[in-house]
């Protein structure tokens, strides 16, 4: 089977890094997928170990369209009922990208349409009942080139159970892995979360020194495919919790003002099971200052979206910028949205790359500590 893994606009090269270490060494990256060959032993894997991908699809076909026709005969020919139960909920998105078929509902009406023909044919019935589990077809018609994708993940694999209240501006937990991930950081240097908030960066950093799999503790939809074997899956998580680290493992440093965000990063610390290395501060990031060396620290600032804010952004960054003057041989990685931070921070980047935040376009700044010199 194909294996198609979308991840956000500017960290396909975090997820290629993330998939190389499951052994795919050419995975193409077009229109934010990737594809490759595998089998479900990959796919599970892919949706338990991958931190920063969004979804991971099975493509069933593409094929040139600029018709309707053209359309339902290609979809009714897929084997649906190789995935599909009789009993199968179906929702049909469609993404049309300057193609001739760019009507969204009537695209979604024929591809349905298709698919429950071929569903009724099959399982030999006059309507199918659809009281079952829900299932997400994608049909991306990129200039009049169309992928029919079945979701394999199910919800985005930013969620990984962790999460069960909301805080104010958390990121998501695979853009904040991504920002790990696209960072000289590694599970054997010093990291600390400035602005930590719910704790999104220090907990998804917390679970790689502790190689827990971000998959391990939420559903997916092909386990409920009809030729999915659940044996996979328990032994693809049975060798994940395998690899779970829990002695002598350095600490991960948090620091926020507000009391409120940080009792919620608490709970989702002990929910992610990390809670024991991360060390939560209710403190200012302009103390920070770290005896240990050559640590790399993220922050996800406040952005000050609003005109009034404006000053008080100008001084906290002054103040961050001061953060690393105090800190000279740690890296500092920021997201911001916020144009002239750097002249704000005080040093231009090393560098930078366009990311978004949910909506928000911002700029992911790479300041990178200043090299030990030798001992004579
Ligand atoms: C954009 S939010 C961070 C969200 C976080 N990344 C998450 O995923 O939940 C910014 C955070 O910075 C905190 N903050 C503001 N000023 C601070 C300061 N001087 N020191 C530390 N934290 C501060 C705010 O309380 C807020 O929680």
């Amino acid at each position: 089977m194909i294996i198609s893994v979308s991840s956000a606009s500017g960290i396909e090269a975090a997820t290629k890094r993330e998939l190389l270490q499951l052994s795919v060494e050419k995975a193409p990256a077009i229109n934010g997928r990737m594809n490759f060959e595998g089998d479900y032993d990959l796919l599970t894997k892919c949706n338990i170990h991958l931190s920063t991908a969004s979804r991971i699809f099975i493509v069933l076909a593409q094929f040139k369209c600029t018709d309707f026709d053209t359309l339902f005969d290609n979809v009714i020919d897929i084997d649906w009922e190789t995935y599909l139960p009789e009993n199968a909920q179906i929702l049909v998105k469609p993404k049309l990208v300057e193609s001739k078929l760019n009507a969204f509902s009537a695209t979604q009406s024929v591809t349905k349409k298709a698919i429950c023909e071929r569903l009724k044919k099959v399982y030999k019935c006059e309507y199918l009942k659809e009281t079952g589990h829900q299932f997400t077809v994608e049909i991306a018609i990129t200039h009049d080139f169309c992928t029919v994708l079945l979701n394999a993940s199910g919800e985005s694999l930013h969620r990984r159970g962790y999460r069960n209240i909301y805080g104010e501006a958390q990121l998501k937990e695979n853009l904040a892995a991504s920002m790990l991930e696209l960072s000289v950081w590694n599970e054997f240097r010093p990291l600390c979360d400035l602005f930590t908030g719910t704790g999104t960066i220090a907990i998804e950093g917390a679970m790689k020194i502790k190689h827990i799999a971000p998959g391990l503790n939420r559903n997916f939809d092909f386990t409920h495919f009809k030729n999915y074997d659940n044996k996979i899956l328990e032994n693809v998580k049975s060798e994940a919790i395998g690899r779970i680290l829990t002695q002598n493992l350095p600490k991960v440093e948090a620091y926020d003002i507000d009391e409120k965000q940080l009792n919620i990063a608490k709970i989702h610390a002990k929910n992610a099971g990390v809670d024991d290395i991360v060390q939560f501060h209710l403190k200012s990031m302009e103390t920070f200052v770290s005896d240990k060396k050559r640590g790399v620290a993220f922050a996800n600032p406040p952005y000050g979206e609003r005109l009034e804010d404006r000053p008080y952004i100008e001084k906290l960054y002054r103040t961050y910028g001061k953060v690393r003057k105090a800190n000279p041989d740690w890296c500092f990685y920021t997201i911001t949205p916020v144009s002239d931070f750097e002249r704000l921070f005080g040093t231009r980047a090393d560098k930078k790359r366009k990311l978004y935040n949910g909506r928000i376009e911002c700029c992911f700044y790479a300041h990178l500590g200043k090299p030990q010199t030798p001992k004579n």
